[in-house]
């Protein structure tokens, strides 16, 4: 039998050359490290097998677990390959190892994805890490909690784990926990039952079960009341609930993803999240680092999204930037992070007269005052007034989300007016 598929494995054991041997007698198309020297970070690798009757087991396991998943194996011993199992190892095999048994490992990780998320770009270390992070907690059915500041790419990652996972053909309910008020929110997570008051003329699921067999994203956790934070932690704890009017609880099965941009550790200490809940959900944390702290993601996230966008302009391709726009764009701290940077480029379509995108087109704050060039600088007052008027027009554009008659009352002008200043402009909306 042969795997298509190229693993990169790790043996962690006095006897890793045996394994090695064994992987080869049965097929495996694998990478191992040549030599000590050959040893690459973590991050290289798909799968560790790791061998738990050496000193120091404990440490190593808990090293790699937060990179791949760990095959632990070791003598026949019921209470060390439970303590293996509980501290994070994938599965557990006993030796001599069998052939068969490392076969079926293999089938099972043999759709196991590559580093690669899909629609999740980004060529740091960090950003690897991330998609570690992701596909090892696409594997289990542990809770996660996504952190960072906003517009990182919280949700998206939510949204990769779900669909990496053995969940993926079921439903991946968003909830954005601060917009549901403490009234509406047992009608809004569990439902109710027919009768259940004057006006309950149907049974209502609530978005708790209509995540069955799939995964809840609690967007914005930090934000949520007591009453949302005890109500949630029973249905993590008991796996079940009870709608308003029920008479016993529903169980549901569903994995939990939650995100916030606020430090949660800081609102236990504050008596503003329970600790209890905290931990609940953060069994596997991934962190999402600011923009500026990977800035070597920024030339390929800008690619990604002028190709994204590109499709707007009718009349003109852009295929795009100049050299000196994307070094203003390295120079740039994105409070807003990658969300920011999609809407500089997208805006920058909109507004180019070329086929690259030029510093011109750049919004006039991410552009430094010290390194504003010649070229860039309004020659004229003309110019000066345009480049203004231009910038007023896109956040109005921004905030009424494309529709020109409502951004052309936030500029308190006619529509026939904005229309024409966006013909001048050659704006594309
Ligand atoms: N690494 C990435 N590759 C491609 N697109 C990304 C990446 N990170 C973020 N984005 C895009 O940036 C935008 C913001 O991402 P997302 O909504 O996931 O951020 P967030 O952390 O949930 O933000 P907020 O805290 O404001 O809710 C989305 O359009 C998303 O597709
Ligand atoms: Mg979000």
């Amino acid at each position: 039998m042969s795997f298509l598929r190229s693993f990169n494995i790790l043996v962690v054991s006095d006897e890793a050359d045996k394994l090695y041997r064994i992987f080869d007698l049965i097929g495996i198309n694998f990478k191992k490290p040549q030599s000590s020297r050959d040893f690459k970070s973590f991050t290289y690798y798909d799968i560790a097998f790791l061998d738990i009757d050496s000193d120091g087991w404990e440490k190593r396991l808990y090293e790699l677990k937060q990179y791949m998943p760990v095959i632990a194996f070791g003598k026949s011993d019921i209470n060390k390959a439970v303590e293996a199992m509980k501290l994070g190892a994938t599965d557990f095999l006993i030796k001599p190892l069998k052939n068969d048994q490392i076969l079926s490992i293999f089938e099972k990780f043999k759709n196991y994805p590559k580093v690669e998320i899909p629609g999740l770009i980004g060529i740091s270390k960090i950003m690897e890490e991330v998609c570690c992070g992701i596909k090892k907690a696409a594997l289990t059915d542990s809770n996660v909690l996504i952190t960072g500041e906003s517009g990182t790419g919280k949700e998206l990652v939510a949204r990769a784990i779900h669909n990496l996972s053995d969940r993926k053909n079921n439903q991946f309910v968003v909830i954005n926990c601060s917009a549901i008020p403490d009234t509406l929110l047992e009608s809004e997570l569990f439902g109710f039952e027919r009768g259940a008051f004057t006006g309950a003329t149907y049974t209502k699921k609530g978005l708790i079960e209509w995540a069955h067999g799939g995964t809840v994203f609690f967007d914005e956790i930090g934000d949520v009341s007591p009453l949302f934070q005890t109500k949630i932690l029973r249905v993590i704890q008991e796996g079940e609930f009870i709608k308003i009017g029920g008479s016993h609880p529903v169980k549901v099965d569903v994995r939990i993803i939650a995100a916030t941009n606020q430090d949660l550790i800081k609102a236990c200490k504050e008596g503003r999240f329970r600790e209890d809940l905290y931990y609940r959900l953060n069994v596997i944390h991934i962190e999402l680092p600011p923009l500026r702290n990977r800035k070597e993601d920024i030339p390929i996230l800008t690619e990604f999204f002028i190709k994204k966008h590109a499709s707007k302009r009718k009349d003109l391709s852009v295929k795009g930037i100049t050299e000196e726009a994307l070094e203003s764009l390295m120079n740039y701290s994105f409070p807003g992070n990658v969300r920011e940077l999609e809407n500089i480029i997208e805006r920058a379509i909109a507004f180019t007269e070329s086929s690259e995108i030029t510093v011109k087109d750049l919004p006039s704050y991410v552009l430094k005052p010290h390194s504003s060039k010649k070229s860039t600088f309004p020659s004229n007052l003309k110019e000066a007034i345009e480049s203004y008027e231009k910038e007023l027009i896109w956040q109005a554009l921004q905030k009424s989300k494309g529709n020109i008659s409502k951004a052309a009352e936030l500029l308190g002008i006619h529509r026939q007016q904005l229309q024409r200043i966006l013909k001048r402009f050659k704006i594309a909306v």
